[in-house]
């Protein structure tokens, strides 16, 4: 072995699903130490590729050493026993089980041949507090918010003290302060030797966090740089192009207001929200994490109840905690959480892009299945989706592109009011581009765009008018020639400065 630092190496590595080469000759090398970002577009092969040393996925050729010895990882157990911890791009715990149940599946502190709950939740509690959570180990993990769920699985892995330490997208769920507290405990690992592969769609991350980065593109390893390369030109590494315009957003004149929602209230959590989205219009929304965005847009899309207020589409009133009167009005939602709420993964990627239209027609009592068809097949060459065809199962597309596929959904189904909420979430630099085209398409054509991020770039970007929503109430609204970060920021934090509750407490959304 040439490099006394080196813990493991890939050499030529392949993998091909039916119909897929995912990964064609990939070398990657990882060091004591170091952290190493694995940078490409969704579907690139990122995640298949560290599914190999996980023990997830077996190669169809090329070697892997590990302190210099070829192994062989036909499962979990031999990823572990090699000192290589995983935390997952899907989320891997079981719901119906404890936080410290899931940190210790299978390995649970015993005493007299019984599970030593005590000894297990305090050693939980301890982990949890490592990673700056602030989580019961007792709580079952179902109850818990994507934010928590992620950083349950960076406890986890911490708990088995790994030499090798594999990040998928751990950042793509977090708020700013989480991404700190995960830095901290990155740069901590780092100090005591440990080697950290780290994927990440947030560019800016890698510079302040990474070492080396290996570029993928197409299923190959196409290069290796250090990770104080300008932002451009990894893009440029990644894509194959540059990309001139990050936000390319066309606007012409508003129209009439197509969603008006007043005084809407629900005790506790959202209050007497007033919002107006008019056609051609996209109207950010934007505020700390917790001042109650998602549960507004999923109260004005029937999908929880509200107690007071009224929303109205084009003019009629909407019968409330009605999803489907919502549908039928022309309303859509993109919700954040794909997994739980928009997708069926077992399904095609075509009758996942049918779903709400065919929901529609067969209500009308009729289905053009080859109509159906014709449009799956233009929506996900718009959007890029990476796939073996229309009817691969969704579940085995890449995370990035089991996003596309949600999004190409609610586009299919011409909808007059868009809603998205976190529409961009692990979507790459190349991929959000042919979104933001998509966007002004629709605001040509007379619809009207609600979106939530936690982005703050993207929402400046590609907002009309921003409402910056602060404790559950809408604190201010900005034009988009004055919406600034700071302008939106000192919205965002004013209901809680003015209820003089603990600032340093409040999360901030995602700034580059
Ligand atoms: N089990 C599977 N069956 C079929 N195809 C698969 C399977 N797993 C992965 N693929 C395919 O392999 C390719 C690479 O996917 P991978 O998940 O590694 O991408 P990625 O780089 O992690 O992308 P993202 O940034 O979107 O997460 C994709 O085309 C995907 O559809
Ligand atoms: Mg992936």
């Amino acid at each position: 072995m040439s490099n006394p630092d080196e813990l493991l190496r890939i050499e030529g590595i392949r993998k091909t699903f039916p119909g897929v080469v995912a990964l064609d000759s990939v070398d990657f090398d990882l060091r004591r130490g170091e952290v190493h970002v694995l940078l490409g577009e969704n579907g690139a092969g990122k995640s298949t590729l560290i599914k190999m040393l996980s023990g997830a996925y077996r190669p169809d050729s090329g070697r892997i050493t590990v302190g210099g010895k070829e192994v062989r990882i036909q499962g979990a157990q031999d990823s572990e026993r090699l000192g290589i911890a995983t935390i997952y791009q899907e989320f891997n715990l079981v719901p119906d089980l404890t936080v410290a149940e899931n940190i210790f599946l299978g390995r649970q502190p015993r005493r007299f041949g019984f599970i030593d709950r005590k000894r297990m939740n305090s050693g939980a509690a301890e982990l949890l507090a490592r990673v700056g959570v602030d989580v019961d180990p007792r709580t079952k993990v179902r109850e818990l918010g994507i934010a928590r769920l992620q950083m349950v699985e960076i406890a986890k892995a911490l708990s088995l003290d790994a030499r090798v330490l594999i990040m998928d997208e751990p950042t793509a769920v977090l708020t700013t302060e989480e991404v700190d507290k995960l830095f901290r405990i990155v740069r901590k690992l780092r100090e005591d030797g440990v080697g950290i592969v780290f994927i990440t769609h947030h560019l800016e991350e890698i510079a302040a966090l990474g070492d080396r980065v290996t570029v993928l593109r197409d299923g190959r390893s196409i290069d290796q740089v250090p990770a104080s390369t300008p932002e451009d030109e990894l893009v440029r590494l990644m894509v194959g192009r540059s990309i001139e315009q990050q936000y390319p957003r066309e606007r012409g004149d508003a129209g009439a207001p197509l969603l008006k929602v007043r005084g809407l209230t629900r005790a506790g959590t959202f209050h007497d929200v007033d919002l107006e989205v008019r056609a051609g219009e996209v109207v950010g929304l934007a505020g700390l994490v917790g001042a109650g965005r998602t549960e507004v847009v999923r109260a004005v899309f029937g999908a929880d109840p509200y107690d007071s207020g009224t929303v109205e589409v084009q003019g009629k009133p909407l019968r409330r905690h009605d999803v489907n009167a919502a549908m039928d009005a022309g309303i859509g939602l993109v919700p954040e959480d794909r997994k739980g709420q928009g997708l069926v993964l077992d399904a095609t990627v075509q009758e996942n892009l049918g779903l709400v239209t065919l929901g529609r027609a067969s209500r009308a009592g009729f289905v053009d299945r080859a109509g159906q068809r014709r449009a799956a097949a233009t929506i996900s060459e718009q959007l890029k989706v990476r796939m073996a065809g229309l009817h691969q199962r969704v579940g085995t597309l890449s995370g990035g592109n089991q996003q596309k596929v949600v999004i190409g959904k609610w586009l299919l189904a011409d909808t007059k009011v868009l809603i998205l909420d976190e529409p961009t979430r692990g979507i790459d630099v190349g991929a959000k581009v042919e979104i933001y085209q998509l966007i002004n398409e629709l605001t040509a054509s007379g619809h009207a765009v609600l979106m939530i991020s936690s982005d703050l770039p993207e929402v400046l970007g590609m907002s009309d008018r921003v409402l910056v929503m602060s404790q559950g109430r809408i604190a201010g609204e900005l034009a988009a020639q004055d919406a600034t970060q700071d302008a939106v920021m000192a919205l965002a934090v004013s209901a809680a400065a003015t209820t003089n509750t603990a600032v340093k407490d409040v999360e901030v959304s995602r700034g580059h």
